[in-house]
């Protein structure tokens, strides 16, 4: 059956097992691989290295797009396989070893990894592994369900490690648009001025002499986890909804707004649902991952078209996207992370920027990635690529976390990732703050006025006051800003009792 799919005929010659294939990496090697967000990822692969490491430990330096399925970084990281990983994580295996200090995790923007390695900033890759539904009459590697870095990957390598998955289907072909930037310092502008722009390929062009091996596998994707909307999140879309209601309304946008990024996780997935009630229509999305939410948008007649780098589904919408895909093949694009995150385009098209926030500060400090300022979560992924460059740069998070114990809302946040300079809107359940063109002092009221969770209100207004009395363009009390944090470490809650407030 891989014949149909391996179509340059002397490539037939060099299928392979994984096992054997595997016994290209070796001890030291950096190996890039595809895989965005449990989509498309190498899967034969990386699965006979852990096996192999289990016998004979090595390990290496994996970059890959984003985050792996199929629980590949788990079993990579227990069988010691991960010296060094970049740019993106999401495994509760992984993490912790990141967290223990036995992985070197490079936290990356996501448009950025390739344009390091292109520089030789960033040691070389020696193997590329990239999934593909197939492999063209030239040699072209057809990709999967992502982009992400494997383009760049497979062109920058020494040697490319080709898995044919036959369980992805052959209607993935056309569906990717593969662009490089030209290199520095005479780079030429992305053409991309739309979200249905094609200015690329709908392969990645290497030399076919490169790719060393064949592996076929029938492994599928692993299901997204997302949650469903909830009374918090479908809360926040209602204030987003709204304040774009006043946008429209004030003549900033129209009614089919801007094209729209959302990022990963359930709450940005909620927000995005909550659009499908929405008075918008004829909307576009230019995003990196395309959810459930954009399946369902354009079910419900609201989207027009959407740009992303993978797409990643729950079971239920997976069966009904993909048995179905040549209906939305020709209103979706896939393409490099390079270039679905590049600042350029993000600036030129005008991206309404929808991210997670683990926490925000009183001026607009944004925490994504790091619990109690000191544990990786999952990574800041693209959402500096976004925000920094966005039209509407908006973060979103529940009010409180935990069942309470936590307030996402805190004096100072504990490790910045956007800084106040990025920020737009901030929303929670309670509401949303416009911080646009306010100073500190503005933005720290807007955000005890509609952020913050009512248990957390009088400690913050509390600390504000205080802080105020003391002055500065930023008021902090800087023996107090942290102390947040340091209470829930030490007594397992932000709360202070009132009567302890000054
Ligand atoms: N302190 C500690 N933990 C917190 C917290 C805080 N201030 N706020 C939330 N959490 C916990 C939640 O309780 C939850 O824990 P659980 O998994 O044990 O239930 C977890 O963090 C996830 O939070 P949740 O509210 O379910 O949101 P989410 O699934 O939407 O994920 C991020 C939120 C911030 C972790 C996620 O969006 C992320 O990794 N963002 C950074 C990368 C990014 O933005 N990429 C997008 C660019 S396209």
């Amino acid at each position: 059956m891989y014949q149909d799919r391996v179509r340059l005929a002397s490539l037939q010659g060099k299928v392979m097992s994984a096992a054997q294939a595997a016994e290209m990496i070796q001890d030291g090697m950096t190996v890039g691989m595809s895989g965005f967000t449990r989509a498309g990822e190498a899967k034969a692969v990386p699965q006979a290295l852990a096996d192999r490491a289990a016998k004979n430990p090595f390990s290496i330096t994996l970059m890959t797009g984003a985050s792996l399925g199929n629980d590949l970084d788990k079993q990579l990281t227990e069988a010691g396989v991960l010296a060094r990983r970049m740019p993106f994580q999401v495994d509760t295996t992984l993490r912790k070893a990141i967290n223990d200090g036995k992985v070197m995790f490079t936290d990356q923007h996501l448009s950025e990894t390739v344009e390091l390695l292109r520089n030789q900033q960033l040691k070389p890759v020696d193997v590329a592994v990239i999934e593909a539904v197939a492999i063209t009459e030239e040699g072209g590697i057809v990709p999967t369900t992502s982009v992400g870095n494997s383009a760049s990957f497979a062109i920058l390598a020494k040697k490319v490690i080709v898995e044919i998955n036959l369980s992805q289907p052959m209607t993935l072909e056309g569906l990717h648009d593969i662009y490089i930037p030209t290199y520095r310092p005479f780079r030429e502008p992305i053409p991309v001025v739309r979200t249905d722009s094609r200015i690329g390929l709908p392969y990645i062009p290497i030399d076919p002499s490169k790719i060393e091996a064949v592996v076929i596998s029938e492994k599928q994707d692993s299901c997204s986890t997302v949650l469903e909307p909830d009374d918090e999140t479908r809360a926040i879309a209602r204030h987003l909804v709204s304040f774009f209601e006043g946008e429209v309304a004030a003549g900033r946008l129209t009614e089919r707004l801007l094209p729209l990024q959302a990022g990963i996780g359930s709450i940005a997935n909620s927000v995005l649902h909550g659009l499908i009630d929405s008075p918008f229509k004829d909307m576009t999305m230019y995003s990196e991952v395309l959810q459930d939410s954009t399946f369902d948008l354009f079910d419900a007649g609201k989207l027009r078209y959407a740009s992303g780098c993978s797409i990643t589904l729950s079971e239920r919408k997976n069966a009904e996207v993909f048995d179905h895909l040549p209906n939305y093949k020709d209103r979706i694009i896939l393409r490099p992370q390079e270039i679905s995150n590049h600042p350029e385009v993000i600036r030129r098209l005008g991206i309404i920027a929808i991210n997670t926030a683990l926490e925000f500060d009183l001026y607009g400090n944004v925490n994504s990635t790091h619990v109690c300022g000191t544990r990786m979560m999952n990574g800041i992924g693209g959402s500096g690529d976004f925000a920094r460059n966005a039209h509407l740069a908006i973060f979103v998070t529940k009010s409180i976390a935990k069942g309470g114990d936590i307030s996402s809302v805190v004096p100072m946040v504990s490790h910045v990732d956007h800084t106040e300079h990025d920020v737009d809107i901030l929303v929670t359940d309670q509401g949303l703050a416009d911080l646009r063109g306010l100073a500190p002092r503005e933005r720290a009221r807007k955000v005890i006025d509609h952020c913050v969770h009512p248990d957390y209100r009088p400690q913050l207004q509390d600390y504000f006051e205080r802080a105020c009395a003391k002055g500065g363009h930023t008021p902090h009390l800087l023996g107090e800003a942290l102390s947040w944090h340091q209470r829930l470490e030490e007594a397992g809650s932000m709360r202070i009792e009132e009567p302890m407030l000054a």
